[in-house]
């Protein structure tokens, strides 16, 4: 085995788009927020009157990166609680327009799972199937709108294979389409892996929903957003107290909500240098790995991905089998995504690019960031040519 190289965790962490650390200028920025400025933002008294005004000074910088009012932000507990509110929220509000909505095979399962809840209440959806690079044509969604139809959700970027989604040209066709019929449908985009990779520009994007997850961008877990254009109709699912203008009640994360906006207003600062760090380590793995590696696919467009995405598999390999292997090597990576990495159902985003089961089964996906260096890169191109060819002739003996 190479040398492995280890750092503070012990650990060459390639696993990014699972989740980031915590950067520490957003530790620094939320430490006040837990014992000192503790109170409860809708109390009265000055302690909690300073939580207010650092969630209202949080969302006007949320708000400036993405080009949208601090009016138009909903804080929530992550990039799942956004998914679900923006299609339960938008196709509950317009029930009486129709019951009608559009996404794709490929969302994550925030996103799907709400809109089989969706199928169970009776509404009817539309999984639109992406072209076998794992990209979501606008005239595939143009053609599934009916005059039924109130919402269409499409991602900005899969968490998987890494393919960024035509999402302004598709909000574009569909407005055009809904305006000829004399009618409004609501666009949502699961923007959780754009930050810090991708322009997220409401209005660039021309969507009405828009979610982020802070702990993707070297922000605290369990805190996001949801971004709803005014005007747009949203029944609240989370009832309670009238937090969030009405739309979503529950006592909010003081710390987790001021290190979210730290940390975005970071990630869009470093994005043109991190952005152009990663890619060059992404087509450096895909380069070595494909050349040292007999049979390697690499799944999903080769330009149109973010640029610390790589996901290939191995013919032969169970993916089980090759991030032990990398695990015990000291390098966290995944296969698919970390929510279907526990089971053993196949990617259902590999399934739907064409991947047979197997080949679906046997995929690994390195998620690099601006932090990881060359060298970390070249000892995860040694580790997995070296794993690979014994895993493929471990299971060939087994098989003989
Ligand atoms: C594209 C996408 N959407 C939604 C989520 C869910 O976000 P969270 O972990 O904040 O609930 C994730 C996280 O894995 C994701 O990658």
């Amino acid at each position: 085995m190479p040398e492995p190289i280890m750092n503070d965790a012990r650990t060459i962490y390639m696993d990014h788009a699972a989740t980031t650390p915590v950067s520490p200028r957003v530790a620094e920025a939320m430490q006040p927020y837990f014992a000192e400025r503790f109170g409860n933002a809708s109390s009265m008294y000055r302690l909690a009157q300073d939580a207010r005004a650092a969630i209202d000074d949080a969302r006007e910088r949320c708000a400036r990166v993405l080009g949208a009012r601090g009016s138009e932000i909903v804080f929530t507990s992550g990039g799942t609680e956004s998914d679900n509110a923006a299609l339960l929220g938008v196709a509950l509000a317009r029930r009486s327009d129709g019951n009608h909505i559009v996404t794709t095979q490929i969302e994550h399962h925030a996103v799907l799972h709400a809109a089989e809840l969706l199928e169970e209440l009776g509404f009817d959806v539309t999984y639109v199937a992406p072209d076998r690079d794992g990209i979501v044509a606008p005239e595939a969604v143009a053609e599934a709108l009916r005059p039924e139809t109130t919402l269409v959700s499409v991602m900005l970027a899969n968490n998987e294979i890494g393919t960024i989604q035509p999402v302004a040209e598709i909000a574009r066709r569909v407005r055009a389409h809904a305006a000829e019929g004399g009618r409004t449908v609501a666009i949502h985009t699961d923007a959780v892996q754009g930050p810090g990779a991708l322009e997220i520009d409401v209005d660039v994007l021309g969507v009405d929903l828009l979610s982020l997850s802070a702990h993707k961008f070297n922000g605290p877990k369990g805190v996001g957003l949801l971004y709803i254009r005014r005007g747009t109709p949203f029944r609240p699912t989370q009832v309670g107290g009238a937090q969030e203008r009405d739309r979503r009640a529950g006592t909010e994360n003081t710390p987790g909500i001021v290190g979210m906006s730290v940390a975005l207003e970071a990630a869009e600062a470093a994005r043109p240098e991190a952005a152009a760090a990663c890619a060059a380590m992404r087509d450096r793995l895909i380069a070595g790995i494909t050349e040292r590696v007999d049979g390697t696919r690499l799944n999903g467009d080769a330009r149109r991905r973010l640029p610390n995405n790589v996901n290939v598999s191995f013919p032969g390999v169970e993916a089980e089998a090759l991030l032990m292997g990398l695990d015990l090597a000291g390098i966290a990576a995944s296969s698919g995504s970390a929510c279907t990495a526990a089971s053993l159902e196949p990617s259902h985003v590999l399934l739907a690019i064409g991947a047979s089961e197997s080949m679906a089964r046997s995929s690994l996906r390195l998620s690099v960031s601006a932090g990881n260096t060359e060298e970390e890169v070249g000892y995860v191109i040694d580790t997995v040519a070296e794993l690979v060819p014994k895993i493929r002739s471990m299971a060939g003996a087994r098989r003989s």
